[in-house]
């Protein structure tokens, strides 16, 4: 029996910790949606050499990082440790030997303070990232989830409530951002080079095709990849200015025009937008007028919160233990975690 008997409440403390990929990120959350502290390290230089990340580079980085960021994160915050309540952690999905390093250290730090572990599912923490800036969001909301492994637009019908309204069907939105930018020559990570090209480019120079437009809420982004690659081949010439901002712009288009097709069909109080990719200048431009044009409250977060922090953790890990308790420390880490959604 943990320390913890206190009911999960208003001044809940929680660490969340985030190692799933190539961000070591530690942060402490009070009452699920206050952000009292948030320390993130990227490891985009160590693994730029190699146009990717590198799998056991990133476990050894966050070995490096870890520790100094829970205790950046602390000291940040400005607590004893013995005020921290529960410590939540990404178990899945991820790079497995990335996971297992903020689990076994989450797993520690719970053990060695008597409070809760929390498995968090990275997804899930992805969706509670805009609650931590805009706590008075109402249900039903549908969320787009654009990162470098996945494209989904999903209902949050309440906490824990999850429809899958529609997702990729081959490559995700960032990863067809990363595909097109090593295609192009540009710098790692390809997004936001993409991102910083398109600025100079005409975005209707080429027209490349917006796959699935007007069908259902899926998406397909493989063909438009392949369709760069042959204009490029085509006209060696072409500026790459132009085919970052045309590539950009079609992508873009899909993603705003199916969130918004999505937010009308299931009635949603509000839309809004989530992962790496929605970084991107023109998505949360277009995103925001989109909604505008359609009456829909759209709320975009922040590029921090956006991308991988652990903040998102803490937050997510406080409605879990709220809802379902600790988390077994026999739990592993799981790569291939998935969400679970309502049928
Ligand atoms: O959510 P995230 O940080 O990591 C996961 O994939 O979980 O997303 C990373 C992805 C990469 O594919 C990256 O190229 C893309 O987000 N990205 C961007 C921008 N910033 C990051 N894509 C387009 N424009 C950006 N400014
Ligand atoms: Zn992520």
């Amino acid at each position: 029996m943990n320390r913890h008997m206190r009911p999960v409440g208003d001044d809940t403390l929680v660490l969340g910790i985030e190692t799933s990929c190539d961000e070591t990120a530690a942060a402490l959350v009070m009452g699920g949606y206050d952000v009292v502290s948030s320390a993130v390290s990227t490891q985009v230089d160590l693994h730029a050499q190699f146009g990717g990340v590198v799998p056991e580079i990133a476990s050894r980085a966050h070995l490096d990082l870890l520790n100094p960021m829970v205790a950046r994160a602390i000291v940040e915050a400005g607590v004893e440790p013995e005020r921290i309540d529960a410590v939540a952690c990404t178990v899945g999905p991820g790079l497995i030997g990335a996971l297992l390093v903020g689990v076994s250290a989450a797993k520690a730090l719970a053990l060695t303070w008597d409070v809760p572990f929390i498995g968090v599912n990275h997804m899930e923490a992805h969706l509670y990232a805009a609650f931590l800036e805009d706590p008075t969001l109402q249900f039903p909301l549908v969320v787009m989830l654009v990162s470098g492994g996945h494209t989904m637009l999903i209902e949050m019908q309440d906490h824990g409530r999850y429809r899958l309204l529609g997702q990729t069907i081959d490559d995700a939105a960032g990863e067809a951002f990363d595909k097109v930018a090593r295609f192009l020559g540009l710098e790692y990570p390809g997004g936001p080079a993409i991102d910083r090209e398109a600025v100079h480019g005409d975005p209707e120079a080429i027209r490349f095709p917006r796959a699935m437009l007007h069908e259902g809420l899926d998406f397909s982004f493989s063909g438009l990849k392949t369709s760069v690659m042959n204009h490029v081949r085509k006209h060696p010439d072409v500026s790459t200015a132009d085919v970052a901002a045309s590539f950009q712009a079609a992508v873009v288009d899909v993603l705003v025009q199916k969130a918004r097709r999505a937010a009308e069909q299931v009635g949603a109080k509000g839309l809004v937008l989530g992962g790496g990719v929605a970084a991107n200048s023109l998505l949360r431009e277009r995103f925001l007028s989109v909604c505008t044009e359609a009456g829909i409250q759209g709320f975009l977060p922040s590029r921090a919160m956006c991308t991988d922090n652990a903040a998102m953790i803490a937050a997510a890990g406080w409605h879990r233990l709220r809802s379902d308790g600790p988390t077994s420390l026999d739990a592993g880490a799981y790569p291939n975690m998935r969400l679970q959604f309502l049928p």
